[in-house]
């Protein structure tokens, strides 16, 4: 192996990768960090074309959750939880079920260290389903316990930040005379282009399921294919569906003048930052722009708010980014690194 530079990362503190008692399907729990608290993260139900592709991206993925809890101020550290499907592959209820409980047993077995939550290919009922082996589950529905479905309030943190975003970007934080590209319609997205339309944004948008042309038709969005979505001649890109779609081959293809959605690990790799800020298109991090859920569900169900104060809590991350956005201008650096800088400091003082 050729070291081109040497990684300082230090190593996550804990991660399991076993096979499902019931189900046989690989589950990886990967802690990242406790330094600020009881790791959080969601569980991830998708389809990867080697288990090993799953482990790497827990890993990546509970990394990038201590900078969201870091970067919104939360007493919690980083962890995400990922099941590993193979292509194609599709759960009934009761392979659902099983795998489910899987899950719960592993996260129990870590007695508290972390806790899941939605994501990806998970919602609410899962949740439920994961409670049935350990309290360590957020999200639960609200008939049972929990706070509910977290994709609306982070939804919310969303167009918090993209008023802040405009504001920097063009000089008001109106979205009525903004254009958007909404890239990804699942459960997220689909609220997000909602709340576009309310606030009269011109939105095109898509996904790759067809089925969701409807609902965007009937929000009054124009509909194109994921590529065009991509690369539409807009003032946002709001990604929002898998990660990595900013890389150094889709980025020169960009006409958006700036980016910013909740999509989990939007760059390919950090210097893909580099590359947005040298084509002067303004990236808000996503680790800023995506902690609506969280934020929310940590303050009903830990800290015992009400939805509303947690809603005013969400709508911190507007003020979250403007401090990053303006830190970044005036040291010249990017929005990427700046707050990565943020989260590491927040998270080192906890260390000593
Ligand atoms: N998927 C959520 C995220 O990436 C994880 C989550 C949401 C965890 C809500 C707990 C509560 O932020």
């Amino acid at each position: 192996m050729v070291a081109t530079a040497i990684d300082t990362e230090p190593m996550h503190e804990h991660v399991v990768a076993r096979q499902g008692a019931r189900s046989g399907l690989p589950i990886v729990v990967a802690v990242h960090s406790t330094a600020l608290g009881p790791a959080i993260g969601g569980c991830r139900l998708a389809h990867y074309p080697h288990w090993r592709d799953g482990l790497d991206d827990a890993l990546r993925l509970s990394a990038a959750m201590s900078d969201k809890c870091a970067l919104a101020g939360l007493p919690n550290g980083g962890g995400k939880t990922v099941v590993a499907l193979r292509p194609g592959m599709t759960l009934d209820g009761a392979a659902r079920r099983a795998v489910l409980h899987d899950v719960g047993d592993v996260i129990a077995g870590l007695a508290g260290m972390y806790s899941t939550g939605p994501d990806v290919g998970t919602g609410p009922e899962d949740m439920a389903t994961i409670a049935e082996r350990t309290p360590y589950a957020f999200c639960r529905p609200v008939g049972a316990g929990g706070s509910g479905d977290s994709s609306e309030h982070t939804a919310v943190g969303v167009v918090a930040a993209l008023h802040a975003l405009c504001a920097e970007r063009f000089g008001s934080p109106d979205l009525s005379t903004r254009s958007f590209a909404v890239l990804g319609l699942g459960r997220v997205g689909g609220h997000v282009l909602r709340m576009l339309a309310d606030a009269r944004a011109t939105v095109v948008a898509s996904d790759i399921d067809d089925s969701r042309r409807e609902l965007a038709e009937a929000a009054g969005a124009a509909w194109a294919r994921p590529p065009d979505c991509l690369t539409a001649d807009v003032d946002v890109l709001v990604p929002a569906a898998l990660g990595g779609l900013l890389t150094p081959l889709t980025v020169p293809e960009l006409r958006c003048a700036a980016i910013a959605g909740p999509a989990n690990n939007q760059l390919d790799e950090p210097a893909t930052a580099d590359v947005l800020h040298q084509r002067g298109i303004l990236w808000a991090p996503d680790s800023i722009v995506s902690a609506g859920g969280i934020i929310h569900a940590t303050a009903v169900e830990l800290h015992r708010e009400t939805s509303l104060q947690a809603t005013a809590r969400v709508h911190g991350i507007a003020d979250t980014l403007t401090r990053v956005l303006r830190t970044a201008r005036a040291t010249g650096s990017t929005p990427a690194d700046t707050a990565r800088t943020h989260a590491r400091q927040r998270i080192q003082s906890r260390h000593r």
